[in-house]
């Protein structure tokens, strides 16, 4: 035995009782949420070729669903709209009895959910852009506030316990702060996608949600990834401008920034595991690449590197993933 040895740090890791005293990471159910797709119709229930196990869900075939997600702890859905029309405008995405509209109806009258919505137009648009658009194809910022704040009331008339503005248009946490206070919602929060990079990885949400761009990309509003300071700058504009928590969005290819945003605020910030980082997972363990340990490794990842809310398509199976390997 050699006795020059007197730090051995495999001391602690001698048994699983010692591993799991000293263990600083612990994810939690109530700290997850679900994103949900709605589209309109009824009887839709396909599940997305990307993405195995999510599916577009008409608001008469959410439940199934819900109660999945109920079933794993998870007490947070985050509702993404895939509307029947789209025009220049968007103007779907601010419709009384659109789909968002109609979805959070249904569940906040059924279901204890909190319930929080995606505010963005590309979805509803026919360019598929997040803003509207000029001839010249340059997404136009200001106007475009007006239409976002629209959509937020309209999500919180229906009944909305938080809207999620995920567009990246300068200004837009203030434009929707004021639009929500003066419409009476001053009680409800906004969770920005403060930080949200211009990223490959939202490839199979953009199939799910038809909402690519149908020319140009997102880089003139979405963020430079090989850029880290511009974090700080939109995590300090969006506090600024009221928002309530903040977002680094993706996630796992991004834990520096998301460490970096979690020193810098003292707001609760989300993560984003988005998409494609689900698929490159989900795929991979279906075809045996990695084992499932994986998902649940890289959920603890996020949290570790500073999550306080952890959005990911893992929500529905969360309570067997932690049961298996937490
Ligand atoms: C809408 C929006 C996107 C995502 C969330 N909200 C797509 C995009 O910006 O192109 C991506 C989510 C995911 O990939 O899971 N703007």
């Amino acid at each position: 035995m050699r006795d020059d040895l007197k730090i051995r740090p495999r001391r602690l890791r001698e048994n699983s009782i010692l591993r799991d005293m000293i263990r600083e990471t612990r994810l939690d159910p109530a700290q997850f949420v679900m994103p949900v797709f709605v589209t309109g119709g009824s009887g839709v229930c396909e599940e997305m070729s990307a993405m195995p196990g999510i599916f577009h869900l008409s608001v008469d075939c959410l439940d199934g669903e819900l109660e999945a997600v109920r079933k794993n702890g998870v007490r947070s859905i985050l509702l993404f709209g895939v509307p029947d029309t789209k025009n220049a405008q968007g103007s779907s995405a601010w419709d009384e009895s659109g789909v968002v509209q109609k979805a959070v109806r249904y569940i906040k009258s059924n279901y204890d959910f909190l319930v929080i919505t995606d505010v963005c137009l590309c979805a509803y648009t026919d360019h598929g852009h997040c803003g509207i658009v000029d001839e010249e194809g340059r997404v136009l910022n200001d106007e475009t506030l007006e239409l976002l704040s629209r959509v937020a009331v309209s999500h919180a008339q229906a009944g909305a316990d938080m809207v999620a503005p995920s567009d990246m248009m300068d200004g837009r946490v203030g434009s929707i702060r004021k639009s929500l206070d003066e419409a009476g919602y001053s009680h409800i929060p906004i969770m920005s996608y403060s930080t949200k990079y211009a990223s490959a990885f939202y490839g199979p949400f953009r199939e799910a949600a038809h909402s690519a761009p149908s020319f140009g990309d997102r880089k003139t509003y979405q963020m430079d990834y090989h850029n880290a300071g511009t974090a700080s700058l939109e995590s300090a504009l969006d506090m600024e401008e009221g928002a309530d928590i903040l977002m680094v969005k993706p996630a796992m290819p991004y834990l520096d920034i998301l460490k970096t945003v979690k020193t810098e605020t003292n707001l609760p910030v989300a993560a984003y595991q988005v998409s494609g980082e689900y698929a490159l997972l989900k795929n991979g363990i279906t075809r045996g690449l990695v084992g499932e340990e994986a998902a649940y490794e890289a959920l603890v990842a996020i949290k570790r590197a500073g999550a306080d809310i952890i959005i990911s398509y893992f929500g529905k199976e969360i309570k067997q993933l932690i049961g298996k390997f937490g």
